[in-house]
């Protein structure tokens, strides 16, 4: 039986923690759904369309990368898609709170399908999608944090 995983999350933006997480989840699984939430209630620098678009862009030679998007309960999209885990990255102890408590109540909405945490490599333990907005449009370099695709990005926004 080939396994099938979904790594949800906002990617608003993608970093190179997203990305490691990634790599490390193709190599572990046979497929890797990259599932972009859909939240319009959030604010969002980078639109859906843009989200989707650079994750394509990024993961465009790993032939078992999908990009996709959901909306509403994460466990009825990845029963829809008819997969196994959800993957999950740690950075630090203080991911683990809020982690446990939504692996659990998933685990309890859907005991079929397990959460599968994941460490990103140290370099990348204190990135967050939220720093990389805040230190860029305060006009810090978050080369290296983030793929080049999104930094050209980016600029494009300032
Ligand atoms: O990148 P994020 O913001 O940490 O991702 C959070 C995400 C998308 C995994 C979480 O908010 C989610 O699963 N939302 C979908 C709605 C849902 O299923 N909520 C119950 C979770 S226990």
């Amino acid at each position: 039986m080939s396994t099938l995983a979904v790594y949800p999350g906002s990617f608003d933006p993608l970093t190179n923690g997203h990305v490691d997480i990634i790599l490390r989840g193709a190599r572990l699984f046979d497929r890797i759904i990259v599932a972009i939430l859909v939240n319009a209630e959030k604010k969002p620098l980078f639109s859906i369309a843009e989200r989707i678009e650079i994750a394509r862009e990024v993961f465009t030679s790993q032939s078992n990368v999908e990009v996709d998007t959901f909306d509403g309960l994460l466990v009825d999209y990845v029963a829809k898609r008819q997969a196994q885990v959800i993957v999950r990255g740690l950075r630090a102890v203080s991911d683990f709170e809020f982690e446990f408590q939504m692996a659990l109540m998933n685990q309890r909405l859907d005991a079929q399908i397990e959460t599968v945490f994941m460490m990103p490599a140290e370099q990348y333990t204190y990135i967050s999608s939220r720093l990389i907005k805040e230190v860029f449009s305060l006009g810090g370099r978050v080369s290296g944090l983030v793929p080049d695709l999104v930094e050209q990005r980016l600029r494009q926004k300032v």
